[in-house]
């Protein structure tokens, strides 16, 4: 789910899955569509958003894998609940999100070498535009969504979390300012690993 680009979808099937890209960009899914012809891979690829998912039946996957990509809709309740009803019972949905703390921050380093709050965790207009970075695209609109709206959200749906991680970027030895001394004071993602409940997961004593 918004895993265009030609790298998740290929990954996956050479690992032996039966593989649906879903991307918003016909771009993106295009170099989905070189690099299956070059290996020989089949990928099944679909234009839409991650908030709309009505052309798939319900439970019709295994496993979501949801690259970072809730920052750019202002709502997050229909991914969550469009994501549960494409998932099988007992599946697993793995996404990752732009960490709510981190989009609140400056980007850039105050005279101290320190990152400021700058936005209300409650904004619901996207973050003013910034330059392309690591942290922030260009040409996107970007919406900071708590702890409680992902997590909260996630179980709300229908899931159990199983796993969070932060996936570490910091760098100790990096710069002020760079992305690994940014990420060492906060920590830009956060992984998410949860499992769809249902009868297929009860558990006989
Ligand atoms: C940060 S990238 C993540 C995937 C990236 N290809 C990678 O290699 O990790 C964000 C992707 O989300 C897609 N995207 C953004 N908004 C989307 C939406 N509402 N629905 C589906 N895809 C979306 C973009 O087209 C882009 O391919």
């Amino acid at each position: 789910m918004a895993a265009g680009g030609g790298k998740h979808g290929p990954l996956y099937a050479a690992a032996g899955a039966r593989v649906t890209v879903l991307d918003l960009s016909a771009a993106m899914l295009e170099l989905d569509r070189q690099v299956a012809r070059e290996r020989g891979i089949d990928l099944e690829l679909v234009q839409g958003s991650i908030d709309q998912l009505d052309m798939f039946g319900p439970a019709r996957f295994d496993l979501v894998v949801h690259p970072v990509s809730t920052c750019y809709v202002a709502d997050v309740e229909p991914v969550f609940r469009s994501v549960a009803r494409v998932t099988r019972a007992g599946g697993v949905y793995v996404s990752q999100h732009k960490s709510p703390t981190s989009l609140q921050a400056s980007l850039e380093p105050n005279a101290a070498g320190r990152y400021e709050l700058m936005h209300e965790l409650a904004r619901r207009e996207p973050l003013p535009p910034a330059p392309p970075s690591r942290l922030r695209e260009a040409g996107t609109q970007e919406f900071i969504h708590s702890l409680t709206a992902l997590l909260g959200g996630i179980c709300g749906a229908g899931f159990a979390i199983e796993d969070v991680h932060e996936p570490e970027h910091a760098d100790p030895a990096a710069a002020v300012g760079s992305f690994g001394h940014r990420a060492a004071l906060l920590p830009p993602y956060l992984r998410i690993l949860a499992r769809r409940q249902g009868a297929a997961t009860v558990l006989v004593p």
